[in-house]
């Protein structure tokens, strides 16, 4: 059978800029920039971002249009032997991320709805964080909107390539990003809030650890959808034509884009109005209600943004469970039907342990489950809440693996075929296809090992 394709190169850019920007920007870039002092993350992210993200998003990128297959065929195909075990991990990776995702799509539709009903108007710290407290701790709540997310992802990835991703991106990106701009202009002016851009401007370097430039590297390939194939399973789909590089610094640069102007968005309020920068994956659910009551009209604000923030987090979901369905369907030859119900089912059952775990389990830990003594006190994975584990594992430690496997694959497998792929059909040879492929083949690698070794 015939493969569906984007229709247009602009289609592609979307989805891809739709599979990055997500909740990767607006709820956990501003968070962790938030426990990880500031300034000194913002400038490590923004180094990860543009030599080892963008490289290895072409790495992604050419790998992908050029087996037009998912993680594991595109493997299999251009490489054989042991490769294709990168596509598994990806797969697996799929899994897990989406997981805990979904639980958080699910608080921001909750949310939307919330400001719509005028849960949400209230300016004080206190009562904001209390009642973010009291609905993650309400698991049918939290479970049932888990299970709205994850529903409404399947129902998208249904549709198949053009129907659902290009559609919804093309218009809903945009309105995102002016309210967004929106947002930050309000948090920028409020008094009190030149504490907040020092904080997150200026680096302090005597704060940074190797956990700070573990978490900067993961939240690179987190943003950027790396390391699990989904931008090879979305370029997979695309037509030879359309130009990989150029592409690649555009998605990169939207996406960073997104994050910085969140993080202009929520520190400075976080600073104006007392809260704590440190508060964890809450910041953006308690700080962005009190900006909403300092604004004229808030509560539609309020609505119009949760209400895009989760459709955001849709377009990066579909990114998430297409490889998973694409592996079955052209692999296993499976219907697509069944696939996506079926690996929806699977993963939304996957995430309830994470919605569990802001709430009745947050004190569940792998070290207190295992009891584990004071040899582990250093392993962070162990003594994260579920939900902050899940994301530790996908992406501190899956996605930057991954990413080192394409990056080895695209450097010394197969450099030839992805230079050439790289190179605009009809137009020139790709310029910085050297520097590109020393990138994958030497420092893509070498610089992640290094963090992984020291940060874990
Ligand atoms: N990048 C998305 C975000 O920032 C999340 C995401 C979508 C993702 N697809 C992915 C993360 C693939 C890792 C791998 O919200």
């Amino acid at each position: 059978m015939a493969r569906d394709h984007f229709a247009t190169r602009l289609g592609f850019v979307l989805a891809a800029a739709g599979s990055a920007v997500g909740l990767g920007n607006i709820w956990k870039f501003p968070f962790m920039a938030g426990q990880n002092g500031g300034g000194a993350f913002l400038v490590l992210y923004l180094g990860f971002v543009l030599t080892i993200g963008l490289s290895v998003m072409l790495a992604e990128f050419t790998v992908g249009r050029a087996a037009q297959r998912n993680p594991v065929g595109a493997f299999r195909q251009l490489g054989g032997g042991v490769w294709p075990v990168a596509g598994f991990m990806g797969v697996a990776a799929g899994f897990v991320i989406l997981s805990f995702y979904s639980v958080v799509g699910g608080w921001t539709i909750a949310y939307a709805i919330k400001a719509l009903t005028g849960g949400l108007s209230a300016s004080d710290p206190q009562v904001l964080g209390a009642a973010f407290g009291a609905f993650i701790s309400e698991p049918v709540g939290v479970i049932g909107f888990h299970a709205l997310f994850m529903v409404l992802t399947v129902w998208i990835v249904l549709g198949g390539i053009q129907g659902g991703i290009e559609r919804a991106a093309r218009v809903l990106m945009p309105l995102l990003a002016i309210l967004v701009v929106i947002l930050a202009v309000r948090a920028v002016t409020l008094p009190g809030a030149d504490k907040g851009l020092q904080f997150f401007l200026a680096p302090d370097w005597s704060k940074v650890t190797w956990d700070t430039v573990n978490a900067a590297l993961g939240q690179a390939f987190f943003s950027l959808s790396l390391g699990m194939g989904a931008m090879l399973t979305y370029a997979s789909y695309l037509q030879r034509s359309a130009d990989l590089p150029k592409t690649a610094v555009q998605v990169t640069l939207m996406d960073t884009g997104f994050a910085v102007i969140a993080g202009l968005m929520v520190l400075p309020a976080v600073f104006a109005f007392g809260f704590d920068a440190g508060a964890g994956p809450g910041l953006t659910f308690i700080t962005l209600p009190a900006v909403f009551a300092q604004m004229p009209a808030g509560t539609v604000f309020a609505f119009l943004f949760f209400a895009l923030l989760a459709i955001a987090a849709l377009t990066s979901a579909v990114s998430i469970l297409e490889p998973v369905v694409a592996y079955l369907i052209d692999e296993r030859g499976i219907g697509r039907r069944t696939a996506t119900l079926g690996m929806g089912a699977v993963i939304w059952l996957l995430g309830l342990p994470s919605a569990l775990s802001l709430g009745p389990w947050k004190d569940v830990t792998i070290a207190k489950v295992l009891s584990l003594g004071p040899d582990w006190a250093e392993v962070n994975l162990v003594h994260k809440d579920i939900l902050g584990a899940m994301d530790y594992l996908a992406s501190n430690i899956m996605l930057p693996a991954g990413g080192v496997i394409i990056a080895l694959f695209v450097g010394w497998a197969v450099s030839e075929r992805a230079v050439r792929e790289a190179s605009a059909e009809g137009g020139g040879a790709f310029p910085l296809a050297g520097l590109w492929i020393f990138i994958c083949r030497f420092v893509a690698p070498a610089a992640v090992l290094w963090v992984l070794i020291n940060g874990l």
